[in-house]
């Protein structure tokens, strides 16, 4: 076991607290990154954070992830809906896999309702504005056994 958590963000991320602030919030990527450096560092754990709007660097991050990530926690963002290939990829990862949402895509339209990755992914946090991505590394610490 590593010890290491990969945190990856899908596209317009990188937009987060001046994108749809009334859907999404005020805090910026780099603000959760610090949030969730801290949080694993209390369970004795490390986050590699990382975001990218292509999809095929999402897909090489979770290959990565297979050598040198205990877990990995995805905000896949529109590719949630639409990626059989990030699927894919995360069905060739071992450890634990957590989706999380900021918005609840349950309460927003139709489309956002069905989602490819949470076919692979053992927990599902939507609606928990960016806490959740607090709230999956403390369930990732737990599956792991580091807390
Ligand atoms: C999102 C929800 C998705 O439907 C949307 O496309 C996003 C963000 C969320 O965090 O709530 O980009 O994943």
């Amino acid at each position: 076991m590593t010890g290491t958590i990969y945190v990856l963000n899908g596209p317009n991320l990188n937009l987060l607290g001046k994108r749809q602030p009334e859907i999404y919030g005020r805090e910026t990527l780099a603000d959760v990154e610090a949030a969730a450096v801290e949080t694993a560092k209390a369970k004795g754990l490390s986050v590699r954070f990382l975001q990218s709007n292509a999809e095929h660097q999402l897909i090489d991050w979770i290959h990565e992830a297979r050598e040198e990530a205990s877990a990995i926690i995805i905000n896949p963002g529109a590719y949630t809906h639409t990626s059989v290939a990030i699927l894919d990829a995360l069905n060739t990862f071992e450890g634990p896999v957590m989706e999380v949402h900021i918005s609840n895509v349950h309460k927003r339209e139709e489309f956002r309702r069905h989602s490819y990755v949470s076919l692979r992914a053992d927990g599902v946090i939507a609606g928990c504005g960016t806490q959740g991505y607090l709230l999956a590394i403390e369930r990732v610490a737990r599956v792991l056994g580091a807390s």
